[in-house]
């Protein structure tokens, strides 16, 4: 038995969606910038897969922008902004993505920006009272908070975030890859600037993601070339990958609530599977509260001993794809950073289990009983 529990890394492919994308790989392969009957259809199509994006999150159809994933979206959206509208601060949180964290200090060793870390408590939840304080300290500055950790599970109240930065004039910027198609998203009444996604974490293909720039605030361009994107993104489209895309994000909308209930109950019942086989293990940043974060995904912490420090390739080798990562860099994991930010010196094992619509009781009851006999000490 092999069993997959890494869909906050990416998801395997729903087959609605590959049956939507067939037929742009075959017969319809016409270029969309042509302006011939072949280029025409795919364009229409392109089109219309925007404005489903759009609709599904209440926003026009110009403001959806395809790229090739999350990173290019959260570069182009980050250095847009802070070209666009000459920004010289920037306020963050050390536990962001790499495709934000690494952009931002880019952008300050390049000396475009000074950039300044909100304060976390030890659950890793951004203190609001912190942010308000930065904003005050520096107005009309670029906040790039991510909706959801994808490592700790840990969800930002957006709407909070969104009315301070209303108040003092700064542009904002939320990495939504982790929630896209998992949460509902209502453009209308989020007073949000840009938001990014990648399809390949919601059962849509690898390479495709968007960013939605508000129409009030609009951006330049990070990719320079032809027209395509209304001139927000030069290349020609991955229209297959858009076609994917759109079709995958309306299938989570359809099934939205029913997914959500299965995927938490799932995550509940390994919760308490793993806390009646396994002792001294507790949970990383909010992953392990129910109804407070991320449901997709459950990091867990095990005590430190040399066995647990290779968990994660030990379970591979049992048969488990999972990730993590401890917050010391040893051994068969790697550092991570968001873990190193929050329990720096921690030597716990740790690993992130993450779920999808296809995960059932009995891979959870499998990768559990593996866990067990790993840990050794079964209670
Ligand atoms: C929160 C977050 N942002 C950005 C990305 C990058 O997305 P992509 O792999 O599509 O470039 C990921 C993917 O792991 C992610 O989890």
């Amino acid at each position: 038995m092999r069993v997959y529990l890494d869909n906050a890394a990416t998801t395997p492919l729903d087959p609605e969606v590959f049956e939507a994308m067939k037929p742009f790989m075959l017969e319809d392969f016409g270029n969309p910038s042509s302006t011939h009957a072949h280029g025409r259809k795919v364009r229409a199509a392109i089109e219309s897969g925007r404005k489903k994006v759009a609709e599904l999150l209440n926003c026009t159809p110009g403001e959806i922008i395809f790229t090739s994933g999350g990173t290019e979206a959260d570069n182009a959206l980050i250095i847009g902004a802070i070209k666009t509208y000459k920004i010289k601060n920037a306020i963050s949180s050390p536990i962001e993505h790499h495709a934000v964290e690494h952009t931002l200090h880019m952008l300050e060793k390049n000396g475009d920006i000074n950039l300044h870390f909100v304060r976390l408590d030890e659950k890793g939840h951004v203190d609001l009272g912190h942010l308000e304080s930065l904003l005050k300290e520096f107005p009309n500055a670029l906040v790039s908070l991510m909706h959801a950790n994808n490592e700790i599970g840990n969800l930002l109240d957006i709407e909070k975030v969104g009315d301070l930065c209303q108040k003092h004039h700064a542009y904002f910027h939320s990495d939504t890859v982790q929630t896209m198609g998992h949460y509902r998203h209502d453009l209308k009444k989020l007073k949000i600037h840009g938001l990014t996604a990648a399809a390949h974490k919601f059962h849509g293909p690898k390479g495709i993601g968007f960013m939605y720039i508000n129409k009030d605030r609009k951006i330049q361009p990070l990719i320079h070339g032809g027209a395509q994107e209304r001139n927000l993104r030069g290349g020609t489209e991955n229209t297959y990958g858009i076609i994917g895309l759109a079709k995958a994000l309306e299938i989570c909308y359809r099934e939205m609530e029913e997914h959500e209930s299965k995927i938490n109950s799932i995550k509940k019942y390994m919760i308490e599977r793993l806390a009646a086989s396994v002792s001294g293990i507790s949970f990383h940043g909010d992953s392990g509260n129910l109804n407070k974060s991320l449901y997709t995904v459950l990091n867990v912490s095990f005590p430190e001993s040399d066995e647990n420090e290779m968990m994660l390739f030990n379970l591979d080798l049992q048969g488990i794809s999972a990730s993590g990562g401890s917050a010391c860099s040893s051994g068969a994991t790697t550092g991570s950073h968001v873990l190193n930010a929050l329990y720096p010196g921690s030597k716990r094992g740790a690993v992130r289990f993450s779920f999808s619509k296809f995960t059932t009781k009995e891979e959870i009851d499998f990768a559990v009983d593996k866990v067990a006999e790993l840990c050794k000490v079964t209670v």
